[in-house]
């Protein structure tokens, strides 16, 4: 029996039909078949958060999930988020307050808090904290990020 599956995956606003391995991780997916590779990947074993994506509008740990599972479903990458010529409120925060160094948690962090502005936008230190705890950054000292949540709290309330 055939362990590939065919699947239609709906990514940043695009539908994709591929054939796939049943074991191939939704992180490699997105980066080898769709060459989608602002999407991380550090520990693939769910603990950098470097993978995070909007599953459903959901954040997940893309390297903790099949790409088999993401089939019929609605997947948004940091590509999605904006453009060079357009960036996302909290791109522009980031860029402005220094809350990426190396950049390779920044895709993750990003993710992450996009459903969490929507659902907290006047977020205190202490929340914003939480919400990027999972979330590993070897570089910034988190700071930096806090400050760049801030900035992207503002921006995205005016
Ligand atoms: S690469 Fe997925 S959590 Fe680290
Ligand atoms: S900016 Fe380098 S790991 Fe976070």
């Amino acid at each position: 029996m055939s362990d590939h599956h065919l699947v239609v995956v709906n990514v940043n606003g695009m539908d994709y039909h591929r054939t796939v391995e049943a074991r191939l991780l939704l992180s490699d997916f997105l980066r080898h078949e769709l060459n989608l590779t602002g999407t991380h990947v550090g520990c693939e074993h769910g603990v950098c958060g470097a993978c995070t994506v909007l599953f459903d509008g959901q954040p997940v740990r893309s390297c903790l999930m099949f790409a088999v599972q993401a089939d019929g479903h609605e997947i948004m990458t940091v590509e999605g988020l904006g453009t060079p010529e357009k960036l996302h409120p909290i791109q522009e925060a980031f860029w402005e307050a220094h809350g990426a160094q190396c950049g390779f948690c920044t895709p993750g962090i990003l993710m992450t808090l996009v459903p969490f502005l929507e659902s907290n936008p006047d977020p205190d230190e202490d929340e914003i904290r939480h919400a990027i705890s999972g979330n590993l950054c070897r570089c910034t000292g988190y700071q930096h990020i806090v400050d760049s949540v801030k900035l992207a709290a503002e921006k995205m309330s005016t």
